[in-house]
């Protein structure tokens, strides 16, 4: 298995507050690391300039924003996110159809304006840190496999390029998918880490044998001593999970 075969199925959370402290994080991970998300934290903290230092690194950007909105506003979002050459962002399926067709609409309008790369939509599932009781705090009162099939199909069925969901979910998602999407999983810890506000975890290996085409991981690299040991760990995992036919 070749290096970058290894290290596009990585996702590096840069789930920090300052370009000082991200740009160190990726000059000693980069080796290992094929896509570097920036969510909310970084994006508040330095805005757009945060986007541009994985690229400087020849990585790509997932930008985790998680839109959910009216969709005239998440289409505009999406149309102007284009500027940026990202590889991908994530909308909410929760949203509903509406809004997801919408997010294409102004995705496609974007790289019509723009002349760059189409970012790839994700559609957000089921929270990872979800669980039957909290569902039941925000109303969901159907089975969580029900919830979970249905935002994977309004996501699929309107135009995503892929969904978030947990590596746990992955089997259970995909006789309902009738077409080929990528499967992009947080919820993904080393056998030894604790699992914080995250509920339904694989570790690396796992993730990749169930079909995860790009796990995300934040805080067992972020929170430790050694990030490059844990990342080493991670890579080692992945390259064991992958074999050629589970290749995306
Ligand atoms: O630190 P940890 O590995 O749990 O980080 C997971 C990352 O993935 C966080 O940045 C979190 O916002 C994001 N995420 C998630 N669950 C989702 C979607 C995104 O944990 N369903």
């Amino acid at each position: 298995m070749n290096k970058e075969d290894v290290r596009k199925r990585i996702c590096l959370a840069l789930d920090v507050d300052s370009l000082a402290l991200a740009k160190e994080i990726i000059k000693e991970s980069y080796e290992y690391v094929g896509t570097y998300k920036i969510g909310k934290e970084l994006f508040v903290s330095e805005g757009t300039s945060s986007i541009k230092i994985p690229q400087s690194f020849e990585r790509d950007v997932f930008l985790d924003l998680k839109f959910h909105d009216i969709p005239n506003t998440v289409e505009n979002a999406s149309k102007a996110l284009v500027k940026h050459n990202i590889k991908m962002f994530t909308i909410h399926s929760m949203g509903g159809s509406e809004m997801i067709q919408a997010a294409v609409r102004g995705v496609n309008d974007g790289v019509i304006k723009y002349g760059k790369i189409r970012p790839m939509i994700l559609g957000v599932t089921i929270l990872t840190s979800h669980d039957r009781n909290s569902l039941k705090d925000i109303l969901i009162d159907k089975s969580f496999d029900t919830a979970l099939v249905s935002y994977a199909k309004i996501a699929s069925e309107n135009g995503c390029d892929g969904v978030i969901c947990s590596p746990k979910d992955i089997n259970v998602l995909r006789p309902y998918i009738n077409r080929k999407i990528l499967y992009v999983t947080p919820g993904v810890r080393l056998r030894d880490d604790k699992f914080s506000d995250q509920k339904r975890v694989c570790t690396p290996e796992e993730a990749i044998v169930n079909g995860a085409s790009i796990i995300v991981v934040g805080r067992s690299i972020l929170e430790s001593k050694n990030r490059i040991e844990i990342l080493k760990k991670i890579y080692k995992e992945v390259e064991k999970g992958l074999k050629e036919d589970n290749i995306f």
